[in-house]
């Protein structure tokens, strides 16, 4: 092996177009899946407030939204929802004229060639604002869950596959189960192939950490817990084995395609991911990383536009193969000028 004087590293950065040619890793617009909150209501574009740049659209907002992405070249949209109204089992979630159902059914009716893939969950339904059905806690749980209430893991399987299915009947492309709920995508997958959607895809959430960074997206998605908080359900951000053991488990299963959740601060959960499984990786760079640089840059701290692609370029040259975010169409911009 040469060394300093015979090998100088410094060569190869001395100019655009070298430092073009031997790049490892780089930021594409076909990686970019962009998140919508979708809301009931007619000509609604509201702002959310901690995440300046992103709203919540009503369904007629749809059609331009699609004229944008598609212009921007980007290839897939993650809907999420927020219903008329809220209860214990999330009525809303599973009804053929949801606003995430109709958000699907517009959306390919605008734009068939856009991926389409529906957040699978509860929280933003259920009015206790958890992931899955409460019940009672047994007597020989006592000093675990939430205060006398537990999560019933078995319950919900059933309400999530009648979520996924009716999201299949709406027209998806990708269902992706965000619940943590053991047995879930099995569960899922069972239920669309009995109903004949062998196509639609399952992208799990398999490694999705209990995070601070989802703060500023549950405003955006009205989907905080009304007590106590996820760290039940959700995996403890101590552990990098046990995100191993979850893939494995959704891909044995039958995910089509696993996620790990935060993406930033978990960039050696996708680094081992990358390596260790041979299925697509998608991260999802969640609103917290989007809202910190975005409050930095209105402070005049940090430049948006340089961190934001340092921050997704990581996620990439870490092992992603496509990246959930707030920024896909900054990203597709600022690519295009540079
Ligand atoms: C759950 C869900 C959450 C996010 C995506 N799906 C919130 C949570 O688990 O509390 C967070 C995404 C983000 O912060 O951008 N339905």
């Amino acid at each position: 092996m040469s060394s300093f004087p015979a090998y100088r590293p410094r060569r190869l950065r001395c100019g655009p177009g070298l430092r073009r040619l031997v790049r490892e890793a780089a930021l594409s617009r076909d990686d970019l899946i962009y998140p919508l909150f979708l809301v009931h209501g007619q000509g609604v574009r509201r702002e959310i407030l901690a995440m300046p740049g992103q709203y919540q659209l009503s369904i007629d907002q749809l059609p331009g939204e699609m004229a944008e992405l598609a212009a921007l070249g980007i290839p897939a949209v993650l809907l999420f929802g927020l219903p008329a109204s809220k209860d214990a089992v999330g009525s809303e979630n599973y009804d053929p004229e949801g606003i995430v159902q109709q958000g699907v059914r517009a959306i390919k009716a605008c734009a068939p060639e856009m991926v389409v893939i529906t957040d699978v969950c509860m929280c933003e339904y259920t009015d206790h604002g958890h992931c899955g059905i409460l019940c009672e806690k047994p007597a020989h749980c006592r000093g675990k869950g939430l205060g006398n209430l537990c999560l019933d893991n078995d319950a919900t399987l059933e309400y999530l596959t009648r979520v996924a299915v009716s999201h299949a009947e709406a027209g998806v492309d990708i269902v992706a189960p965000s619940d943590m709920m053991d047995g879930r995508v099995g569960a899922i997958r069972r239920a669309l192939d009995a109903q004949g959607y062998d196509c639609v895809a399952i992208l799990s959430y398999a490694s999705k950490y209990a995070s601070g960074f989802y703060g500023p997206f549950r405003e955006a998605a009205d989907s905080a817990p009304q007590l106590g908080d996820r760290s039940g359900y959700q995996m403890d951000i101590h552990n990098a084995r046990e995100a191993l053991r979850e893939i494995e488990l959704d891909i044995q299963e039958g995910a089509d395609m696993i996620m790990v959740k935060p993406a930033f601060s978990y960039l050696d959960i996708i680094h081992r991911a990358r390596q260790q499984f041979n299925r697509p990786l998608v991260a999802y760079s969640v609103s917290g990383e989007y809202s910190m640089i975005k409050a930095a840059a209105e402070k005049g701290w940090l430049d948006e536009r340089r961190c934001a692609l340092e921050l997704l370029t990581a996620i990439k040259r870490a092992g992603a193969d496509a990246i959930i975010t707030y920024w896909a169409k900054d990203a597709v911009r600022w690519l295009e000028e540079a």
